[in-house]
């Protein structure tokens, strides 16, 4: 959990760049886990989104929860935790920002095509964080190129990071918001 907050922290930090003005009042974690990517955006903002984490294994959510519930803060605390499946039937409530760490590489196809299509649908922004593997680059690609010829207003700002020979760095892309 520790490397992935850093990975969507510094997604994050490249969103806030490239939209300073912008802070979003709501945020969806899809494939969110325990919620490393809420906690990330839970420090990325003072005024601290109201966050739903999304995800299919019931175990991960419980144990999220545990660890916002103790951490102090107030939006972390204030967290929704959703039992849902990624798949073609997946609907996204709209949002202000979703995040997608580490869930690509989990998923079909075909279900890693509607999730994309799905986020840039339902939210301003979407920022998605990969292993800074060759595979995770593509899907990388794959979803920055979907996004902007889809759904979102404007060219999403490719952050990438060249990875390092014994880890790799993550991989991520950010949509503006629109
Ligand atoms: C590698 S973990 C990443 C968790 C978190 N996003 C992070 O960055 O730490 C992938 C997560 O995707 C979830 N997941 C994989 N396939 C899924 C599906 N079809 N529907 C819902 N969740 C799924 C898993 O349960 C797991 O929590």
């Amino acid at each position: 959990m520790p490397a992935t907050f850093e990975a969507v922290r510094s997604a994050l930090a490249a969103l806030a760049d490239a939209a300073p003005e912008w802070i979003p009042a709501t945020h969806t974690d899809i494939g969110g886990g325990t919620g490393a990517a809420t906690w990330a955006v839970a420090e990325a903002w003072q005024e601290e989104p109201a966050s739903t984490v999304v995800d299919w294994a019931e175990p991960a959510l419980a144990l999220g929860r545990e660890l916002a519930e103790a951490s102090g803060s107030p939006a972390l605390r204030a967290a929704a935790w959703q039992r849902s499946r990624i798949g073609s039937a997946l609907r996204i409530e709209s949002t202000d920002l979703v995040t997608v760490s580490y869930v690509l590489k989990e998923l079909t196809a075909a279900d890693r095509a509607h999730l994309v299509t799905e986020a840039a649908r339902a939210a301003r922004a979407v920022v998605v964080v990969e292993p800074g593997t060759p595979d995770g680059y593509l899907r990388v690609i794959e979803a920055s190129s979907s996004c902007s010829t889809r759904a979102c207003a404007s060219p999403p700002p490719a952050r990438t990071a060249a990875p390092a020979p014994s880890s790799p760095a993550p991989t991520g892309a950010t949509s503006r918001p629109g």
